[in-house]
């Protein structure tokens, strides 16, 4: 059975990675803050010090490494860069560093924001980035970096990811805001394809499973606005969808750029890895299902 590491497994993609590659996979995982529910090894380990984060990689010698661990609050990247580049790319690199040394396959998780939003189609693997966000710059030079250090590293695009985990994730929230009658604002005129987590994950584990390496992306199959991600959510769940207000980015200031269009291609994604990626839709049935399976439906499989 091959070993693997998670890097962030208490995250939101990294929860379901640890608990999907149980049974598949000798798991690991590291966490930097909060208790662990995992029955799979635990390592307290904050990526930036790297040192540790050596040390760790060279203990543990894992088949393969996946690191979902990042500073993603997109505005907060382009308020604190220093950062944004310690963890998104300084800290990536060295555990892709680590991973060298040790022989384990490296998948670094990276985001649909290294994308302008120009295009008017989906985005192809081989599209050529250019981030308009310090974030997407970030994970970009990271992507790079890791590209041409190792033929064997791999990079995974995802984008807007959703389930459960005990953080707040869009979804989750806007379940909460529409749950307690509120009204929420959300714009229309950004477009994503949003991942259901597990789902992204069985990819993941899947490019594992087959050592794939170079640039993949991991998304759901939609390209849809925020809004319309938001009805859908209503619908789904059973909530009053005219508590469900479109606005336009322009309306909200935000200190970073939005791409207005970072919708991922998961053709390559599908017809190699085997995996089906899933619509909003059948994301969301999923995660209700689950909902009324556990109290706390993190922990399911
Ligand atoms: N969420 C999205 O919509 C989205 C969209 C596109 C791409 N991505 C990318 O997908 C990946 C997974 O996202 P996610 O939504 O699962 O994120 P998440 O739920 O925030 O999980 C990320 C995990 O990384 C950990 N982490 C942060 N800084 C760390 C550090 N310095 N050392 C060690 N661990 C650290 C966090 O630990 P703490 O809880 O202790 O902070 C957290 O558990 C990220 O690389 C992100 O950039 C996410």
């Amino acid at each position: 059975m091959k070993s693997l590491l998670i890097i962030g497994g208490l995250g939101l993609l990294g929860n379901r990675l640890v608990q999907k590659a149980k049974g598949k996979f000798d798991v690991a995982f590291t966490y930097r803050s909060g208790e662990p529910w995992h029955d799979a090894k635990g390592h307290q380990l904050d990526i930036t010090d790297f040192q540790a984060t050596n040390f760790l990689i060279k203990e543990l010698q894992p088949d393969a490494v996946i690191n979902t661990a990042a500073f993603h609050v997109v505005d907060g990247c382009e308020k604190d860069k220093n950062l944004a580049k310690l963890v998104n790319t300084d800290a990536a690199i060295n555990l892709g560093r680590a991973c060298q040394k040790a022989g384990s396959h490296y998948i670094f998780v990276s985001t649909d924001y290294v994308f302008d939003g120009s295009k008017k189609e989906k985005y192809s693997v081989s599209d050529v980035p250019n981030p308009q966000s310090y974030y997407g710059e970030s994970k970009l030079l990271a992507e790079s970096s890791l590209l041409s250090m190792d033929a064997d590293n791999a990079v995974a695009r995802t984008s807007v990811i959703y389930g459960w985990n005990p953080k707040k994730n869009f979804i989750t929230w806007l379940i909460g805001e529409l749950k307690a009658g509120k009204e929420v604002k959300i714009v229309d005129d950004q477009f994503s394809s949003p991942t259901l987590a597990d789902n992204g994950a069985d990819a993941l584990l899947r490019m594992v499973e087959l050592e794939k390496t170079g640039v993949w992306h991991v998304a759901g199959k939609d390209c849809l606005s925020r809004y319309v991600l938001a009805q859908k959510t209503a619908k789904v769940f059973g909530f009053d969808e005219s508590l469900i207000r479109p606005i336009k980015t322009s309306e909200l200031n935000q200190l970073a750029k939005r791409p207005a269009n970072s919708c991922l291609d998961v053709g390559k994604t599908e017809k190699e890895l085997g995996v089906r990626m899933l619509s909003c839709d059948q994301g969301l049935m999923l995660m209700a299902k689950q909902e009324k399976k556990l109290r706390e439906p993190w922990r399911c499989l």
